[in-house]
């Protein structure tokens, strides 16, 4: 069983395939890690992020089983992220890992960008997660005031709409909602409707594939 969870920065979709995957017994991968760590170690080395050969040979090198996520978290990783994920010969640098992850038994649990377009077009289920820019640039501030982080609403809004037109603007396999996608408007949802919702696409999957094999 391979779940496929797309959508832009910010939009929950993080905590609900971390949620999913637990409620399941599947695995997680969040892919958006494997994209911040390239950038994380050019930045570390002096490296130009947005040189696609050298940017390519660093994810050839990376060993995805080994993250150090601590210091990957964080807007600054996020912003060097979506600049190395333009790169062709990062994405396919990516491609086999990803893929391995799944088909681990018994579901794995994939988010991303390009999870149901291009590394798992054959998911089993697929949602696309959004919310508007305002509601993730809301929540975001909040989420950074709350920890003590003075930061402004209009430059958070700034951030995301700018790592919005990368992610989606990008010729390599950008981000956009597959055609056999679910929509999930988390806009006016809590996290709990958005957990709920899920569950039931999922299960409703799953009962309609086991009639299907009866
Ligand atoms: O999901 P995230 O915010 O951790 O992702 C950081 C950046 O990595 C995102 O802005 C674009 C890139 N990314 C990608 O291109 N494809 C993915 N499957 C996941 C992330």
């Amino acid at each position: 069983m391979i779940i496929a969870i797309d959508g832009p920065a910010g939009a929950g979709k993080g905590t609900l395939a971390a949620r999913l995957a637990a409620h399941y017994g599947y695995h997680y991968l969040d892919t958006g890690l494997l994209y911040r760590a390239v950038g994380h170690q050019m930045a570390a080395r002096g490296l130009d992020l947005d040189d696609p050969a050298i940017a390519g040979h660093v994810a050839r090198a990376l060993d995805p089983s080994h993250l150090a996520e601590g210091e990957l978290r964080g807007r600054e990783a996020g912003e060097r992220a979506s600049r190395v994920a333009v790169h062709p010969p990062v994405r396919s640098a990516l491609v086999d890992f990803q893929r391995a992850f799944a088909v681990r038994q018994p579901g794995a649990v994939l988010d991303g960008r390009d999870i149901g377009t291009a590394i798992c077009p054959d998911a089993d289920v697929k949602l696309y997660v959004t919310a508007s820019p305002e509601v993730r640039a809301r929540r975001r501030t909040d989420e950074l005031n709350a920890k003590g982080r003075d930061v402004d609403y209009e430059r958070i809004l700034a951030e995301i709409r700018e790592r919005d037109e990368r992610d989606a603007g990008r010729a390599s396999a950008p981000l956009r909602m597959a055609e056999d996608a679910v929509l999930l408007d988390t806009s006016a949802l809590d996290i709990e409707g958005v957990f709920r919702a899920a569950i039931a696409i999922i299960d409703a999957k799953q009962a309609e594939a086991a009639r299907i094999r009866a």
